[in-house]
């Protein structure tokens, strides 16, 4: 799916974020992955297994976590559990070192019993005025619960962590954040098709895609996304 989308500039933003986890990682550390997804891209990318001692995704997909319980079910720490990540879950209080959201909806208040005292808390996220060419042409895939959508709201609020004091003497405190703001230029409507069809799970429709701008005989997309990083006090 990667090979047909050209990057500009030519930087690979989740770089940052799997530099960012890999220094966190070691063999005491308890890992918890929101919204793990279809290829649990945090966990094996991040090759969590073979560098922590336990490893947990949730995800709200119940398809999705049984393919990866059946896939992983040879590993002994690794556990994947269907929950919902905006709400209270059954996981044990203050039982995770670091918590990662890669592009996957999350509660800050959650995060935060979650955590460990010192634990970290690691996401990237789009913001608002992401996708903003396929927002107009397509604005009915924005006001459904796709990834797109939810990730812009969860980055608002995150971003806001950075501003109000209040929540910085709250157990939580911000460590450092970055923006990425960049275009993904794509060779043709059916290449555009082909790719949000496959990454949000349904038929995204051609005809309103031919209204996307060319230039140059490429359809740009603009991308902003956000990383951040925040830390949980250590009593
Ligand atoms: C854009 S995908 C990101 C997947 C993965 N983190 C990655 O980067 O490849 C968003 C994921 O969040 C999951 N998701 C959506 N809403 C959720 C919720 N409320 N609780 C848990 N997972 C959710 C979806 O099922 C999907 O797997």
């Amino acid at each position: 799916m990667d090979a047909i989308r050209r990057y500009e500039p030519n930087i690979d933003y989740n770089k940052y974020f799997f530099d960012v986890l890999s220094s966190y990682a070691n063999k005491n550390l308890e890992v918890l992955d929101l919204g793990t997804g279809k290829d649990a891209k945090v966990i094996s990318k991040g090759s969590l297994l073979k560098l922590c001692k336990y490893v947990a995704g949730i995800d709200i997909n119940s398809d999705t976590i049984k393919n990866l319980q059946t896939k992983y079910k040879n590993f002994g720490n690794v556990k994947f559990t269907m929950a919902d990540s905006t709400k209270k879950t059954s996981l044990s209080s203050a039982s995770f070192g670091v918590i990662t959201a890669l592009f996957s909806p999350f509660s800050l208040k959650e995060v935060k019993r979650l955590l460990k005292p010192n634990g970290t808390f690691i996401a990237m996220f789009a913001l608002p005025g992401d996708h903003s060419e396929l927002r107009q042409v397509l604005p009915e895939l924005f006001e459904t619960k796709t990834w797109v959508t939810l990730a812009a709201t969860n980055g608002k609020d995150l971003f806001a962590v950075f501003e109000n004091s209040e929540l910085k003497e709250k157990e939580i405190y911000p460590v450092f954040n970055l923006g990425f703001k960049y275009k993904w230029f794509f060779p043709n409507t059916t290449e555009v098709q082909k790719f949000y069809s496959h990454i949000l799970d349904r038929d995204v429709p051609i005809s309103q895609l031919k209204k996307l701008k060319q230039i140059n005989k490429e359809i740009p997309i603009t991308r902003k996304i956000g990383l951040v990083v925040l830390k949980k006090l250590p009593y």
